[in-house]
């Protein structure tokens, strides 16, 4: 498995792995503006030749913000998410005071994921979520707490 940096031309394929992994996925257009954010970073990991997840991340100042993981149905559960959070902490544990997100309460499998890292529950955005219409769990890993 690579991680690397998401290229521009590669934005199509992100789209694709949006359509198959939500119910509202990011358009093309969406991720293209949030690449051209100059605060925002894309990563993805390729899998025998096929970019098969990615995570885009926002830093502001020491915050890191995690805008989305996702991986392709069918490379599930063989580390890639994990590989792919593991890249932005080691990127930038020196930088950021906390790297924090927004995750559907449902959402075991991410959940489980995030935990596995030390996230811990920090707050609650009431309906956050529409269709269906769900609460945003925070999930916030602080840096400087010796949890990693
Ligand atoms: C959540 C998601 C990104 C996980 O990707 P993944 O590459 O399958 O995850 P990994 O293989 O790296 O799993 C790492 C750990 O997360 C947890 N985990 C991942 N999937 C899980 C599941 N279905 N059920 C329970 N725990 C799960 C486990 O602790 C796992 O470690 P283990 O396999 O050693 O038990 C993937 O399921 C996905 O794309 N879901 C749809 C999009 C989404 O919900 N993104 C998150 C938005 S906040």
């Amino acid at each position: 498995m690579i991680i690397r940096e998401l290229t521009q031309t590669e934005i199509p394929e992100i789209a694709e792995i949006e359509r198959r992994c939500f119910s509202h996925p990011w358009s093309e257009d969406s991720i293209n503006d949030s690449f051209a954010n100059s605060s925002n970073r894309f990563y993805i990991a390729e899998f025998d030749g096929v970019i098969a997840g990615y995570v885009g991340l926002s830093v502001i100042i020491d915050e890191g913000y995690i805008l989305n993981v996702a991986v392709l149905p069918d490379y599930r559960r063989k580390g890639i998410a994990k590989a792919l959070i593991n890249h932005i902490i080691s990127l930038y544990k020196e930088k950021l005071a906390f790297l924090t997100l927004e995750v559907r309460p449902s959402n075991t499998a991410a959940i489980r994921l995030y935990e596995s890292f030390g996230f811990e529950k920090a707050g609650l955005r009431k309906d956050y979520y529409r269709e269906p219409k769900e609460d945003a769990l925070i999930l916030t890993l602080f840096m400087n707490k010796g949890n990693i």
